[in-house]
């Protein structure tokens, strides 16, 4: 582990100088059952990358049998639910192997082999990091897919990779909510034909229907597994899961990661960006991490279920939201499990800063040494109050940058041991080249400047494919700049060679630190009968960091447009789920449209923002009365 500024900065050498030795070391740390013959081939044209070549390994062997010797008794997971007054529940690192085994039993027995694709669709509960354990100790693929998402979202997802079965619960705590899950997964599966079975965790006792044959209950089943089961022998290149994200066009894709490379650099990267191993002994026994997200993102998959546990450490899983039962639940949880390492995202803190000060001041928070802040720029104002209110000035702020497709924190700095600057991530991690390039791609070198944000060298857990149409990963990421990654951000280098991303500069927008593309709430709402056509596009918004601004056309016969806005809404709720709604819809009779009929974003979000002084050139415009009437049914 990297423990001086120094260090850092002789390892940061050694990675760019050599990466393939840098990261044979790296390697070296967990335990593999054939050691790869050559650590690294890639270009970044077709793409193609491959890290850590005929390796063979599992990684739930990693992530749980490899600690079971000195830490069976340790506390992998405490699940604190989501009611205040239920029971927390506490899974060792022994509760662990045994749950993983008697699922993984359960989906062979059910015939899920090696390379099948499952979908979990579940709470925050533990059983939700156990299944995708499962899947991975026979070598099956997972594709979780957050539980906020409808049926319509669920059931894309499913048929894109034509999953064999899907894992979920009765039901779903949030706040004050129960969600009944399994009723969305019935309707999503009324269009899935690849779906052989439902597995179904009793959760909340919501009453569901059982379709004979088909569907079975988790408890009934695993209760009767063996807990034990043989790990399915992988190869650094077998696909480890897919993920579902927004891109700049289309449907939602499937980000695929394979196991070994992801394996090394999320262990990697959790190990020295939250510094979870430093202090003493008795210092170090005391840690416990609480990454608030959910594991149907990103965040959840490598710092909740993988990088943790991989570690060894100790972490919270939490079923609920941050405001229920009131604004200091999360600051509550701290100071009842005494949370060391806390990492969430700026719309929460945001969230929580408007809330007010009386819901901190109950609470003591001295058990915090470390904070994180990931999925969206954190304002200078929100590092602030998190760093004076919750870290009480004592805690480093860890800004970690990262997406999807990259798998692990591409840049952050280190929790203690290189410097932070608020609202700069800082510094890239070991074996990251980031550079920033103009509008034509030529690189902007030096410092005190602005640009796009790419990579120029693989790292082991970057995409590999876009599930089904690799294609699609090489248009989405490696033509806009030939030769190099891209990630889709602004991003600022300071005078000091610092990185701050700015946000995004594609059509991808940031809600409450949630990936969504324009383009998927634009047919959403264009599948109202009363829409003509829509343009979607992000605006600043005090807590959500961007909000939803719609712009719709409707026949001018249609006479309630209040009705018609909030039936929006619902369809937009119906296809993509409750995040991708609209915050604001304008009516209006067209859109800004250039010669070729490309929408002329850039207007509409200045309009959005209401910044409407400067529109800058309107002349290209095929009818620029359309600006003027746009404006003023915003004023
Ligand atoms: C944004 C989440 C600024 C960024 C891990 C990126 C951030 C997108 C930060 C990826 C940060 C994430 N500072 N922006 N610390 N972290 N982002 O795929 O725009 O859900 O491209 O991954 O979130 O979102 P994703």
């Amino acid at each position: 582990m990297i423990a001086t500024f120094d260090e850092y900065k002789k390892e940061y050498q050694k990675s760019i100088e050599n990466p393939e030795v840098f990261w044979d070391g790296v390697a070296n740390e967990f335990s593999w059952k054939q050691k790869w013959t050559k650590t690294l081939e890639w270009n970044f044209e077709e793409p193609k990358v491959k890290w850590f070549i005929d390796g063979k390994f599992n990684i739930t062997e990693n992530a749980i049998d490899r600690h079971l010797p000195a830490k069976a008794n340790k506390t992998a997971f405490i699940w604190e639910p989501n009611s205040v007054d239920a029971e927390h529940r506490i899974i060792t690192y022994q509760n662990l192997y045994d749950e993983v085994c008697k699922l993984a039993n359960t989906l062979k027995s059910l015939g899920i082999k090696k390379g099948d694709r499952v979908c979990i669709y579940m709470p925050m509960i533990p059983e939700a990091v156990f299944a995708m354990l499962a899947c991975a100790r026979i070598g099956a693929v997972h594709s979780v897919v957050f539980a906020g998402f409808s049926a319509s979202a669920l059931s894309g997802r499913i048929q894109d990779s034509d999953c064999k079965i899907v894992l979920t619960t009765d039901g779903a705590y949030r706040g004050v909510k129960d969600i009944p899950i399994k009723a969305v997964v019935d309707e999503a599966l009324e269009v899935c034909l690849s779906v052989k079975n439902v597995l179904v965790y009793k959760h909340t006792n919501t009453p569901i229907t059982l379709q004979d044959g088909r569907d079975l209950i988790w408890q009934d089943v695993v209760s009767k597994a063996a807990n034990t089961c043989e790990p399915e022998l992988m190869d650094s290149e077998d696909v480890l899961f897919i993920l579902y994200t927004s891109g700049s066009t289309g449907k939602p894709k499937g980000v695929v990661h394979t196991c070994g490379g992801y394996m090394v650099y999320t262990c990697y990267t959790f190990q020295n960006v939250f510094q979870m191993d430093s202090g003493t002994e008795v210092e170090r026994s005391r840690n416990l991490f609480w990454c608030t997200a959910d594991v149907g993102w990103i965040t959840g998959h490598s710092y909740i279920a993988y990088g943790p546990l991989l570690a060894g450490v100790s972490a919270v899983l939490f079923e609920g939201v941050p405001t229920f039962p009131d604004a200091g639940r999360f600051w509550k949880v701290i100071d009842k499990h005494k949370v060391t390492h806390f990492y969430t995202a700026p719309t929460a803190i945001r969230a929580l800063e408007a809330a007010g000060l009386d819901f901190v001041k109950p609470y003591n928070l001295d058990s915090l040494k470390v904070l994180g802040s990931v999925g969206e720029p954190i304002n200078e104002e929100a590092w602030h109050w998190y760093n004076k209110n919750i870290g009480k000035e004592k805690c480093p702020i860890v800004d970690t940058w990262w997406q999807t497709e990259t798998g692990g924190i591409l840049i952050s700095s280190l929790a203690g041991v290189t410097p932070s600057k608020p609202s700069f991530a800082t510094l890239p991690m070991p074996g990251i080249q980031p550079l920033l390039v103009d509008e034509k791609g030529n690189e902007i070198l030096g410092n005190n400047v602005e640009g796009n944000l790419c990579i120029k060298f693989p790292w082991p857990s970057m995409i590999r494919t876009t599930y089904g149409d690799h294609d699609r990963c090489k248009k989405e990421y490696f033509s806009t700049y030939p030769g190099l990654y891209f990630t889709g951000d602004g991003c600022r280098r300071d005078e000091n060679g610092f990185y701050r991303i700015t946000g995004r500069v594609d059509d991808v927008m940031n809600i409450s630190g949630h990936r969504i593309g324009t383009a998927e709430v634009e047919s959403a709402i264009n599948a109202h009968a009363d829409v003509v056509e829509s343009a979607v596009v992000g605006y600043p918004h005090d807590i959500k960091g961007q909000g939803i601004y719609a712009y719709v056309i409707v026949p001018s016969t249609t006479k309630d447009h209040e009705t018609l806005k909030k039936e929006i809404i619902a369809e937009v709720n119906k296809i993509i789920g409750p995040i991708a709604k609209p915050d604001k819809i304008q009516i209006v009779s067209g859109l800004p449209k250039t010669r070729s009929g490309k929408i002329m974003r850039r207007i509409l979000r200045k309009v959005a923002e209401g910044d409407v002084s400067n529109l800058g050139d309107t002349s290209t415009l095929l009818d620029p009365t359309v600006v003027d009437e746009i404006v003023k049914g915003k004023l």
